[in-house]
């Protein structure tokens, strides 16, 4: 598996396929991208044969009924095992594309064009391939890794400032997970990602796929440690599903999730209260923390229940133990995750 990162170097896309001697190219996208984008890809294809495959936007696409009618296409167009299939979207395409790719006629190469920070940073990155089912996020998959990954952070231009933020969140967890130093950096010069400042995104970028690399290298199929890049997101899954993925999307829960989780570590004793405010007050010029009543807590803890099914039946919550550190619990007092999300102590 090839990582290609740079700037403006979709360009180059042609020699790739020529070097691999593949002529026969579908491509997955969403109607955003492909409005955005569409066109150019377009035009590095002359001369190949192609077929621009775009679902809806959004969470709600990454379905058991769009991957039904992407298989009837692919018949149509009698893709077979000598074809790409490129998956050319933000995290939903990936994973559904993957998926896709996967399952068809036994698995079918394909390649990544990551278009969302987040995407770049970490659904393209891993080889985790998915959909979701009966509300469950991501609850049918595989692990298929791309041919290649290409990230061309020219294609962030467009991106809404929103989607900024998801895909800095998951950069400022690698950061609490592995390298302090980045989550600093990060922080103090926010308005350069807002502003699509190249070098800034591209450094972020590869600096965090060398920690997810690093981190997946070590645990392929997801056994154990890559559990730590879960930091934020039992938190985070159960507040982005408990407002039906529409209030927040996946990255701005994941903030929501470090800083509750954060609080829990202060609250267990394994950070200190001035290690937690620096993470606080970092996290907190993203989003605005909730208090939650009585009856939203109930909830939350019943949607982490769920995933706790997923998890050899312990609820496992990945905590804060020192600057860019976090270690794995599985024993946490219900009572701390439920003064965290009251949120009197803020
Ligand atoms: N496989 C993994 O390891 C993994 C890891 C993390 C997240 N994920 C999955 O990723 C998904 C979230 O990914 P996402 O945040 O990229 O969401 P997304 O794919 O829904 O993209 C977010 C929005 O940005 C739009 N968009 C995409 N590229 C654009 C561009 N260049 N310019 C303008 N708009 C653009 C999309 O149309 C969409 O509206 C979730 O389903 C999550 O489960 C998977
Ligand atoms: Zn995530």
């Amino acid at each position: 598996m090839e990582i290609l990162t740079g700037n403006n170097i979709l360009a180059g896309l042609d020699s790739y396929f020529k070097d691999n001697g593949y002529d026969n190219l579908y491509i997955i996208t969403d109607h955003n991208v492909k409005y955005y984008h569409g066109k150019y890809l377009s035009s590095l294809l002359k001369g190949y044969n192609y077929k621009f495959y775009s679902i809806p936007p959004g969470e709600k696409s990454k379905s058991i009924d769009v991957v039904l009618s992407i298989y009837d296409d692919l018949i149509e167009n009698q893709i077979d095992r000598e074809s790409l299939i490129i998956a050319f979207g933000g995290g939903v395409v990936g994973d559904i594309t993957g998926f896709v790719a996967a399952t068809f006629k036994r698995g079918i190469d394909y390649i990544q064009i990551p278009t969302t920070l987040l995407a770049q940073v970490d659904s393209s990155i891993g080889g985790k391939v998915g959909i979701d089912y009966k509300g469950l996020k991501n609850i049918i998959g595989s692990f298929h890794f791309p041919k290649l990954i290409l990230i061309d952070i020219q294609l962030l231009k467009t991106l809404s400032n929103r989607d900024i933020t998801s895909g800095l969140a998951e950069i400022l967890k690698y950061g609490l997970i592995a390298d302090y130093d980045l989550f600093n950096y990060i922080s103090s010069n926010l308005s350069k990602a807002y502003n699509k400042d190249e070098h800034f995104l591209l450094d972020l970028v590869n600096k965090s796929i060398s920690i997810k690399q690093d981190i997946v290298s070590r645990d392929k199929f997801d056994k154990g440690e890559r559990r730590i890049l879960n930091f934020g997101h039992t938190v985070g899954h159960s507040i982005e599903s408990y407002f039906d993925f529409s209030q927040y999307n996946h990255g701005e829960a994941v903030i929501l999730g470090m800083i509750y989780e954060s609080y829990i570590g202060k609250e267990v004793g394994l950070i200190d209260d001035d290690y937690f405010w620096e993470i606080y007050n970092s996290l907190t010029k993203l989003i605005t923390p909730l208090k939650f009543n009585d009856l939203e807590i109930k909830y939350l803890l019943e949607i982490m229940e769920n995933d706790k099914k997923k998890l050899n039946d312990q609820t496992i919550l990945i905590l804060p133990i020192g600057k860019g550190k976090v270690g794995i619990f599985n024993d946490v007092d219900v009572d701390l995750i439920i003064n965290s999300l009251k949120g009197e102590w803020f």
